[in-house]
């Protein structure tokens, strides 16, 4: 992990200011986090008050472990909270020069906010979609201001991985981009440009892998943890398959795998049907205490 909160002041900066983050469930708090750590003033807003005391308390958490390892001065962790606002009226957003959103991964929601948004916020305000598969040409066009929209995909854990996907929409203006990629250079991050089709690079690779590694669980081929081990010992993945989508979230994961499907209208990208009841169910993964694995 780079720390960014000592080095900002060395490199160019994108001029973006005040951020508006959208969002505070698993994504959202850590966007939020290595904006408020890197010096610039978050509005992080979701409309359940409970996700947002949630994302505060992981937010500090995180940086008092920055701060533990000798990754961050005690004094920034204090200053980058007191950079970070929440706030469940997205009015706060009125007053951003870049929002990103990372609400539920759902088509018709994104756009009705972003419709929203783009009423609310002054012409220059610039807006960045975090989902994991959605087209952004599709969603930019739902805007009066679709050369500034562009996808800013983060990973998770985002305090902790390097990479943030770039993703260019069809309308995506230079002088967009490059302020994004600025900005994400800004963070410590390593930004990648990539152009728009369903999953983009991450999510068309990982995803299929994913999604196999639940139908070999559903076939009986193996139980979970022999799955896991198979590919953290055989391939030296970090985290196994079934691990990995409990940490992404399991509705997550089935809203990827349907865009993927209904993007390519390729059978391949059929969802397990194990996923499908697993979110039926309500086992989402980590987030919910139950996934491939129970979680206290
Ligand atoms: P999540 O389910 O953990 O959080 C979503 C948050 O959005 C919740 O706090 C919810 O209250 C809030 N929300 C929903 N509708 C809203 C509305 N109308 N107004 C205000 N707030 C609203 O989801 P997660 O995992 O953080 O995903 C967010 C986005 O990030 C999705 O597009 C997802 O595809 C993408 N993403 C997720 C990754 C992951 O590992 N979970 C990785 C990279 C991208």
């Amino acid at each position: 992990m780079t720390t960014t909160a000592f080095s900002a002041g060395s490199l160019q900066t994108s001029g973006l200011q005040t951020i508006g983050v959208l969002g505070a469930g698993t994504m959202g708090h850590g966007i939020a986090q290595v904006f408020a750590q890197s010096g610039l003033t978050v509005q992080l807003v979701d409309n359940q008050q409970a996700q947002l005391d949630t994302a505060v308390k992981a937010v500090d958490r995180s940086l008092a472990k920055f701060v533990e390892k000798g990754k961050l001065a005690s004094d920034q962790h204090t200053a980058s909270l007191a950079r970070l606002h929440t706030n469940t009226d997205i009015e706060v957003f009125a007053g951003c020069d870049l929002v990103v959103e990372a609400i539920t991964e759902n088509e018709a929601v994104k756009i009705d906010l972003f419709r929203k948004l783009d009423a609310l916020c002054p012409a220059e305000t610039l807006f960045a979609s975090n989902t994991s598969a959605i087209s952004l040409t599709r969603m930019a066009a739902a805007t009066s201001r679709p050369d500034r929209f562009m996808g800013m995909h983060f990973m998770n854990p985002v305090p902790l991985m390097q990479l943030v996907e770039l993703i260019r929409a069809l309308q995506t203006s230079d002088a967009t981009f490059n302020a994004i990629k600025t900005l994400s250079e800004q963070l410590g991050k390593t930004p990648i440009e990539v152009r728009d089709a369903p999953g983009f690079v991450s999510n068309r690779i990982l995803m299929p892998m994913i999604n196999e590694a639940i139908f070999t669980l559903y076939e009986g081929v193996a139980e979970a943890e022999a799955i896991d081990s198979v590919m953290t010992l055989g391939m030296n993945h970090p985290m196994g398959p079934l691990k990995l989508a409990d940490m992404i979230g399991l509705d997550t994961c089935l809203f990827i795998m349907k865009v993927l499907y209904d993007g390519f209208k390729d059978p391949k990208y059929r969802p397990c049907p194990l996923l499908v009841q697993m979110v039926d169910a309500g086992y989402t993964g980590r987030k919910s205490g139950r996934g491939f694995y129970n979680y206290d």
